[in-house]
């Protein structure tokens, strides 16, 4: 019989990327400690792409909040609704990048999101992960589309949608409650029928990525 959520849990990668080789996992319970470490520092840098929160950002990331919002996720996971994925720089936590809404059915769809730690941006990590990420969804998980929301300010997500090789499909008015308000979203998309071979060996092919 197949599994109620194919591709899970599972190890993806390795990648090299200029920053150092990628790879990507299920989130565990042991990530509490980094994890509330860099999303403390990394305040700035998130916040303004990030949904916006019901309790104070510190608090939201408190180390003992993680037990219960991992054990969530896995559940979540568990019942084929959501990959919840850690970003490993090197072996090392260094951010996040989930497959949400995982619909099945005549539709087989899905939105991606991610955040990567200030400290290792630039070097083509999240690049890396989203590409890792997507082969995934196309092929254990069995999904034909994918699709993701971006700000239009935020430059460096709008590049890494771009280099694995999204494409526009909308402005989304007042989509999302983002950083206080109700902001814009560029939507993206891709379906399988667009990735000849696939994500990774397209950004090998362009000189972005090398495998290990
Ligand atoms: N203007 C234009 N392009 C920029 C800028 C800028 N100011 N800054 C960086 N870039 C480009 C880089 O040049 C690179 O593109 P290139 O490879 O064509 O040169 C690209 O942005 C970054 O690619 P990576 O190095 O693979 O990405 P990185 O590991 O730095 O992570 C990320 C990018 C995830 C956006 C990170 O900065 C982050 O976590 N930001 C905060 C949270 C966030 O915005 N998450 C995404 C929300 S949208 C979504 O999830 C669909």
């Amino acid at each position: 019989m197949m599994s109620v959520h194919p591709g899970w849990p599972e190890d993806l990668g390795p990648l090299r990327v200029p920053a150092g080789v990628v790879t990507v996992r299920p989130v565990k319970l042991r990530d509490a400690a980094v994890w509330s470490r860099l999303r403390i520092r990394d305040r700035e840098h998130l916040e303004p792409w990030e949904p916006t929160g019901e309790s104070p950002w510190d608090a939201r990331h408190h180390i003992t909040v993680w037990p219960s919002l991992c054990g969530n996720l896995r559940s979540e996971a568990r019942k084929g609704r959501i990959l919840p994925l850690v970003i490993e720089l090197d072996g090392k936590y260094c951010g996040q990048v989930t497959i949400g809404n995982v619909v099945r059915g005549a539709l087989r769809s899905a939105w991606v999101g991610y955040w990567v730690a200030s400290h290792v941006t630039g070097g083509g990590v999240a690049t890396a992960a989203v590409a890792l990420t997507l082969d995934h969804a196309f092929s254990k998980v069995g999904l034909h589309r994918v699709e993701a929301t971006v700000r239009p300010e935020n430059a460096s997500s709008r590049a890494v949608l771009r280099n694995v090789g999204f494409r526009e499909e909308g402005l989304l008015k007042r989509y999302l409650d983002v950083d206080g308000q109700w902001r814009d979203h560029l939507l993206v998309g891709m379906t399988i029928e667009e990735v000849p071979t696939t994500v990774v060996d397209r950004l090998v092919r362009s000189g972005r990525a090398s495998w290990v």
